[in-house]
């Protein structure tokens, strides 16, 4: 029987009771999916799955993202919307993408259909005198909103922001990532989108504060000066401690995470000799939208508390 326990931080909870190698009942994934939007972090502990029961387990939450070209080799083979984040070298060549992730940010905030949850699969986890490196810390948007100044809510009530792909590349590219400069075909396969400031959030009804250090560049309609500076101060508020969460992986973990209600960032404090390896596939916020996706999950509910 699916059982959801959530943890003493401001995200996360562990999910037990069901085998993501087979399909959940519609209950049981309406229970996730509101889950999802009170928790925002997932974790499936003793889920070792392969690649394609990933990505079927994935697709339940929305279309897939596929890997973009420039790392088109470095996912599973034959399967495009799965991605290998990892340092393992193999005959020489990294069989993924080594420093995805190492820095703040959401994913898929540069798409138009914005990003609405990542699911990983860790199969490698680095482990150094008994300590567990290699976390994934999370900032919780959510509750970052609640606890603006009302000056700030009622600035921003309205405004849009601009989302750009290449602005994260630039990121780590400056903090001396190996990865190469974006092509100007790369920048065209993705060119900035903008979203609003604040979004409602489709499952909880909350409001979140959608910009992120990673992707957004500007608030559109502020002088340059003071987009900088509300963009700054936003980042700031949201990376305070008490927004902050970090999940520990154990291999075999499945790890499902918001990302409209969340940032997160991959950290880096592992060498090359000490091997992660992640799959993940990345779900685009096609369904999340559509009210008979989320009715069922509400109908769900009703059904289960009748
Ligand atoms: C990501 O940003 O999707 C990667 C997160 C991780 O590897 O911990």
């Amino acid at each position: 029987m699916l059982r959801i326990e959530p943890g003493n931080a401001t995200l996360g909870a562990r999910v037990t009771g069901v085998d993501l190698g087979r399909s959940l009942s519609d209950a049981d994934f309406a229970a996730v999916l509101r889950a999802l939007g009170q928790y925002g972090v997932l974790c499936f502990p003793g889920q070792p799955i392969e690649a394609a029961a990933l990505r079927t387990f994935s697709a339940r939450f929305g279309g897939l993202q596929a890997m973009s070209s420039g790392v088109k080799d470095r996912g599973e083979p034959g399967m495009p919307e799965v991605s290998i984040l990892s340092n393992v070298v193999e005959n020489g060549r990294p069989i993924g993408i080594p420093d995805a992730g190492q820095d703040w940010h959401t994913d898929m905030t540069y798409n138009r259909v914005m990003g609405f949850v990542n699911v990983l699969v860790a199969k490698k986890v680095p482990v150094r005198n008994g300590k567990v490196l290699g976390a994934t810390e999370f900032a919780n948007t959510q509750a970052a909103y609640e606890d603006l100044p009302a000056g700030v809510k009622a600035r921003l009530a309205d405004a849009t922001a601009t989302h750009d792909w290449n602005n994260f590349h630039d990121i780590m590219r400056r903090k001396g990532s190996q990865r190469p400069a974006l092509t100007e075909a790369q920048r065209r396969e993705r060119p900035p989108v903008s979203h609003p400031v604040f979004l409602t959030h489709p499952i909880s009804g909350g409001k979140v504060i959608y910009v992120n250090p990673g992707f957004t560049v500007a608030i559109n309609g502020l002088a340059p000066d003071e987009s900088r500076t509300m963009l700054d101060f936003l980042f700031a508020h949201v990376l305070q401690p008490r927004y902050r969460y970090a999940h520990h992986w154990s291999v075999g973990d499945v790890l499902v995470w918001d990302h409209l209600g969340t940032w997160h960032q991959a950290v880096g404090d592992y060498t090359a000799e000490e091997h992660r390896l992640m799959k993940r596939c990345q779900v685009l916020a096609d369904k999340v939208f559509e009210a008979a996706f989320l009715e069922a999950a509400s109908r769900e509910r009703a059904d289960a508390s009748a």
